[in-house]
């Protein structure tokens, strides 16, 4: 594989993710994804990523109120208690115990656990005082994007060969 171009590989690999998260023809229910139950740890991935694809008008109105795959809210003083009292709160509650139905142990983009964002988020509307889940990572020596998708990525490319070569 040394002579392959390996950015062309990165690219095979998305496109496959990308067939793979919206492909129609799987078994996993993608509007309930907590009917999903003993996941292989890829399918739980993509459950937990259809439990944040669940968005609601509580939140829409605020770019910072929704969760997403960065695992980043940042609230103001100021909109603490429209984002606490006003449903985004409950709403994102949900979402993250989805999540942790499918995948205990979940870690969003930034290597921040759930836990730790939902922590967070809750002692932010227990006090209501703006916060923000950015998360540092206290060893994070080597590039965050290689640490998190680099796996994702040679897991593809395993499975894209096995698929291919029938190996
Ligand atoms: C989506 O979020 C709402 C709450 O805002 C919740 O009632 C509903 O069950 C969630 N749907 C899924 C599929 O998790
Ligand atoms: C996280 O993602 C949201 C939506 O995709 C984006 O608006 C926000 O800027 C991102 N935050 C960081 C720190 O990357
Ligand atoms: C979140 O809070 C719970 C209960 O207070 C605690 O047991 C848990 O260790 C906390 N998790 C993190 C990541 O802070």
């Amino acid at each position: 594989m040394k002579n392959v171009n390996n950015s062309f590989l990165v690219w095979i690999s998305l496109g496959i993710l990308i067939v793979m998260l919206f492909n129609p023809a799987n078994a996993e229910n993608t509007k309930q994804p907590r009917r999903n139950v003993n996941l292989s740890p890829f399918e739980s991935w993509r459950s937990a990523y259809f439990c944040l694809m669940n968005q609601s008008n509580a939140c829409n109105h605020k770019t910072n109120y929704i969760i997403t795959l960065n695992g980043t809210l940042n609230v103001q003083d100021s909109e603490i208690k429209d984002f606490c009292t006003n449903g985004c709160y409950d709403h994102t509650l949900l979402v993250f115990k989805c999540i942790q139905d499918v995948k205990k142990d979940f870690h969003f983009a930034t290597k921040a656990h759930i836990s730790f964002v939902k922590n967070v988020t809750i002692n932010a509307c227990d006090v209501l005082k703006g916060f923000d889940t950015k998360y540092k990572n206290p060893n994070s020596a080597t590039s965050l994007y290689g640490r998190i998708y680099m796996p994702l990525i040679s897991t593809l490319m395993t499975m894209t060969f096995i698929a291919t070569f029938g190996v």
